[in-house]
């Protein structure tokens, strides 16, 4: 990967069809056989909690290759209060472009946008393998739950 050989702009509506398939074609068979992440997104941008301003597409020469997102999300402190924080994905890369250093520049990029626009933190579920290097840690670390799940189950799968 060059670092001037990609551009990242954001989706418009005339990109919807193409990223869907990227979408799907990036996570097909890798966490179950076929995937539902492509109807996720179609979906998610319909949601009031979609951050367009937020919504990302990754190009090279003229082809997408890859798409982030972020979604408005809240944390319920144990005293009553909320904070309001975001959540983020699918975030997925063309199977021919993975592990050449395209879904890290992706992620920081869209990360520093969701900084500048003033969110403190970004909570989902992912590989702390891939999202460690990007400055990610296991939720439990901050002292935040996943909703609904028992307190002594593995929640490993939470980053933040
Ligand atoms: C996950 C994904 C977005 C990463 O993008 P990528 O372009 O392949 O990753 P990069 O090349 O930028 O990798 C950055 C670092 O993370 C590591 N990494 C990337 N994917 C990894 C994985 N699946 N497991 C372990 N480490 C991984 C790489 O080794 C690299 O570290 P290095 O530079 O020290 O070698 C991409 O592989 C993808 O689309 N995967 C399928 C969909 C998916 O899983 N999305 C995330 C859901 S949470």
């Amino acid at each position: 990967m060059n670092k001037n050989d990609y551009t990242i702009r954001l989706e418009e509506k005339n990109d919807y069809g193409a990223v869907e398939n990227l979408v799907r074609e990036s996570f097909w068979n890798v966490y179950r056989p076929g995937c539902s992440e492509h109807y996720v997104i179609h979906v998610l941008r319909n949601d009031p909690a979609f951050v367009p301003e937020l919504d990302f597409v990754m190009e090279l020469d003229g082809k997408l290759i890859g798409q982030n997102m972020f979604m408005k999300t809240v944390i319920d402190a144990d005293d009553g209060r909320t904070t309001d924080v975001l959540t983020m994905g699918p975030i997925g890369i063309i199977p021919e472009m993975k592990r050449k250093g395209y879904g890290k520049a992706l992620l920081d990029y869209t990360l520093e946008k969701a900084a500048e626009m003033g969110f403190g933190a970004v909570l989902f579920e992912g590989n702390i393998a891939f999202y460690s290097k990007s400055g990610f840690d296991y939720s439990n670390k901050f002292g935040i739950r996943y909703h609904d799940l028992p307190e002594d189950a593995d929640s490993s799968f939470f980053l933040c």
